[in-house]
């Protein structure tokens, strides 16, 4: 690493979960479901480095040199320096590799291709892996980075592409729903950079677009005073990010009340409900809960504990949470808030986006040296979950 340069790009929202630019030799794998956007996102990069930087070399495996040039058209890509090879064959990728010595190398997808070499059946776990082997050789060799795509479910549901994850020096993962237009670049592993960091791209008519204001497009949708909304202020690596969470308490059919969480742990909101139960007082027994993080982020911070406890309790009886608060803190088994980390930055957010006052816990408050807390915005410090819920939920009259 010491020896080569990474290759910054232009792409801000790639080069911040990359951990700051490419790493030549390095090798990326880039996880995701099908028709989520890889293809769409490696072609923009790809043609950004060949445009400023050098040569691209684009391995189309799935797809025909004709389909590719269509989404390259519809991508407004105009550069003679991106060369499409449709090759499933790895001894012939790695032959373009060592004759042309491209500034970067884009498999796309590394289940389609096979090894003449390699004595397995094509599409099985060991030819993947062999195919891997050999291409990270020769990256590795002339040092050249290597992207590699992966059809790979969140729950690594496709055996292939997980048997390549320590193989590989990043693996990236995009998520999003796919009828949803927001789609979350996140890092998995990563020999060069820390893994929280997540990059947040639209996909627009032209494209993978960055989204710079992340909190803002987060909360558009919002209804200020639905019941069971609240505002959590998340760290994903080193950004603060404002996101709604919504929750929804409803009188169960079953003998056994149904839990669901999309975008939280399932087992926080187990905590979560129990001590709601049990410390605040609300009789959930009875109820279905359904917990969402809106927009598809999975948040996997207890700093979130407060909104997502506070959502709850405002679904449950009846009372919004005032429109104008944003919520933060981890929730202990007594029903106590415990201090989270990087509070001013957090808060800083928060009032950026117009948000006047800040639920947070009181012993955050309290340290030593006591952190400056932004300009803006009044910082409420609460001692327990029902003390927050005092506040933070409108009651009528
Ligand atoms: P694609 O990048 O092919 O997904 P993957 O490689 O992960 O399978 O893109 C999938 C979808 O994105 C496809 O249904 C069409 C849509 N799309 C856009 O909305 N805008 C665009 O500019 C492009 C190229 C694709
Ligand atoms: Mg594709």
């Amino acid at each position: 690493q010491e020896r080569m340069q990474r290759l910054p790009l232009k792409i801000a929202e790639l080069n911040r979960v990359l951990g700051g630019g490419i790493v030549p030799g390095g090798c990326v794998l880039v996880g995701g479901d099908p028709g989520i956007g890889k293809s769409t996102l490696l072609a923009q990069m790809a043609a950004e480095v060949a445009e400023s930087i050098g040569p691209v070399l684009y391995v189309s495996a799935e797809e025909s040199v004709h389909q590719v040039g269509r989404r390259a058209t519809r991508l407004g890509i105009q550069t003679n320096k991106l060369f499409v090879l449709s090759e499933i064959e790895v001894e012939q990728i790695i032959e373009h590799m060592e004759s042309m010595k491209p500034t970067l190398v884009i498999v796309d997808s590394i289940q389609a291709i096979y090894s003449s070499a390699s004595n397995s059946v094509a599409g099985s776990v060991s030819q993947v892996r062999d195919c891997a082997a050999a291409l990270l050789r020769v990256g590795k060799q002339w040092d050249i980075p290597i992207f590699l795509v992966g059809h790979v479910t969140k729950e690594g549901s496709i055996a292939g592409p997980k048997v390549l994850e320590h193989m590989v020096d990043v693996v990236l993962q995009l998520e999003g729903e796919r009828f949803h237009a927001y789609r979350i670049l996140r890092s998995v592993k990563n020999r060069f950079g820390s893994t929280n960091e997540v990059g947040i791209f639209e996909m627009s008519e032209g494209g993978m677009a960055e989204v710079r204001n992340p909190s803002e497009v987060f909360l558009a949708e919002r209804l200020p005073n639905a019941n069971g909304s609240a505002i959590a202020v998340s760290m994903e690596g080193t950004r603060p990010l404002l996101v709604e969470v919504q929750a929804l308490s409803s009188h169960s059919a079953f003998s056994q009340p149904r839990r669901t969480a999309n975008g939280i742990d399932f087992n926080r909101l187990l905590l979560l409900t129990a001590v709601l139960s049990k410390r605040v007082g609300m009789d959930l027994s009875d109820q279905d809960i359904f917990v969402n993080i809106v927009g598809g982020l999975d948040i996997d911070e207890p700093a979130a504990d407060l909104a997502v406890a506070t959502a709850i309790a405002s679904s449950f009886r009846n009372f919004p949470v005032a429109a104008d608060v944003a919520l933060v803190g981890e929730i202990g088994l007594s029903g106590e808030l415990r201090s989270v980390g990087q509070l001013p930055r957090r808060l800083q957010e928060a009032a950026k986006l117009g948000f006047t006052r800040a639920l947070v816990p009181r012993s955050a408050l309290k340290r030593k040296g006591g952190d400056a807390m932004p300009e803006g915005i009044e910082v409420i410090g609460v001692r327990t979950l029902g003390e927050a819920l005092d506040v933070a939920l409108v009651k009528p009259g």
